[in-house]
């Protein structure tokens, strides 16, 4: 859990951002909430000097990185940067106008960077595949290792193809993820439209197996918060982003953030849906009508479910999560509404939420009680 630039600054980063968004993620309740790195996308480097050493942009970063870090780190929080195993970035190469002798990838200096990395004390590093050779995520891997540094490594291997995890399909990637990074995207750039919300579930509902304690699907950072997804919506994908066990990567502009958006990021019980130590994905379990929806995601306990009706389409509805669609014993189970927060009672066989609105989520935790 963190919060990372791109979403809501893009290219347009600097120290003075970063450290407001680490402070609001103290301020806000977000650090309290479990949101751990601040995380620096692209655009913060500014080529090599004359050993190959990679250098970070002195008009943007006056103080440097290891200073950032040590900000970051200053408040309780961990610090992440950004790279790619090609000759530029993502912005560097396809960035208008292009810049990739400024904004350099990592392709060639895995060792070098990670210990560049290492000695600035960075926690995470994402590293983006932007048209470079899917094998150049392994040999990052490795020297993230051999610094000796734990370094969270979030790959993104999409260059067109969703990647199967496990490799098994050679002829789109190729790559044992699992054994690569901590995290991997699944699909192209998320966006601030319900959309791109459903478009992103709709890529991950099939890649469930994979996630485990260590090894993540990525279905991309959040964008609670940001123009274009209603309150509403915002509440659903970040309900749905706990069911799938994604990484949350705040997007948002922090200082700036709606009450109504800060609550919908601090709301515990969802994140404990996300974080609970079993470390399942949850998977649809039911679709009880068209765009209606039942998914399921088995927590920690015996018979406990965290359970989503979701209704993706236009007009209000109800929806009904029969016990047996979630393999719990059909008899009595408490049920819980976790964005109200409270105890809806003991239903035996199902449970039926009314007025639903569109685009909206009910989202549960089911306990059995035999
Ligand atoms: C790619 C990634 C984004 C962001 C940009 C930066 O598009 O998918 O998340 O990191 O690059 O250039």
């Amino acid at each position: 859990m963190g919060w990372n630039s791109w979403n809501a600054f893009d290219c347009n980063i600097n120290e003075a951002k970063i450290k407001a968004a680490a402070d609001a993620l103290v301020s806000s309740g977000m650090k309290d909430a479990g949101y751990q790195y601040v995380d620096v996308d692209d655009c913060w480097m500014n080529g090599r000097d004359a050993s190959g050493n990679i250098q970070w942009d002195t008009t943007k970063f006056p103080s440097g990185i290891a200073s950032l870090a040590s900000y970051v780190h200053g408040k309780g929080l961990k610090f992440g940067i950004y790279s790619a195993p090609n000759t530029g970035t993502c912005q560097g190469l396809y960035g208008s106008p292009a810049m990739p002798s400024v904004y350099v990838g990592s392709l060639g200096h895995e060792q070098q960077d990670a210990k560049s990395y290492a000695s600035w004390s960075v926690d995470y590093l994402k590293y983006d595949d932007c048209g470079g050779p899917l094998s150049g995520f392994a040999p990052m891997r490795d020297a993230l290792r051999a610094t000796g540094r734990p370094i969270v490594y979030s790959i993104n291997p999409y260059n067109g193809n969703t990647c199967d995890p496990t490799g098994a399909h050679t002829s789109t990637c190729g790559l044992d993820l699992l054994s690569i990074a901590n995290m991997w995207r699944i699909g192209a750039d998320i966006k601030a439209t319900w959309g791109d919300i459903t478009r992103l579930i709709d890529i991950d509902a099939s890649l469930s197996p994979y996630a485990g304690a260590g090894h993540w699907n990525d279905p991309d950072m959040l964008e609670v918060g940001n123009s274009g997804l209603s309150d509403t919506e915002g509440r659903t994908h970040f309900s749905m982003w706990a069911m799938l066990a994604a990484p949350l990567i705040a997007g948002n502009d922090l200082s700036s953030m709606s009450a109504t958006s800060k609550a919908t990021l601090t709301n515990t019980e969802v994140i404990a849906v996300d974080q609970d130590p079993l470390g399942e994905q949850g998977h649809l379990a039911a679709s009880p009508g068209t765009n209606l929806q039942v998914w399921s995601k088995t927590l920690s306990g015996t018979n406990v479910r965290a359970v989503a009706l979701l209704n993706r389409g236009t007009a209000t509805a109800s929806i009904t999560v029969q016990w047996s669609a979630l393999g719990i014993p059909t008899g009595a189970a408490t049920v819980r509404d976790l964005w109200s927060h409270t105890d809806l009672g003991s239903f035996s066989g199902s449970y039926t939420a009314s007025s639903i609105p569109s685009h909206g989520v009910v989202m549960l935790k089911v306990t059995s009680t035999p």
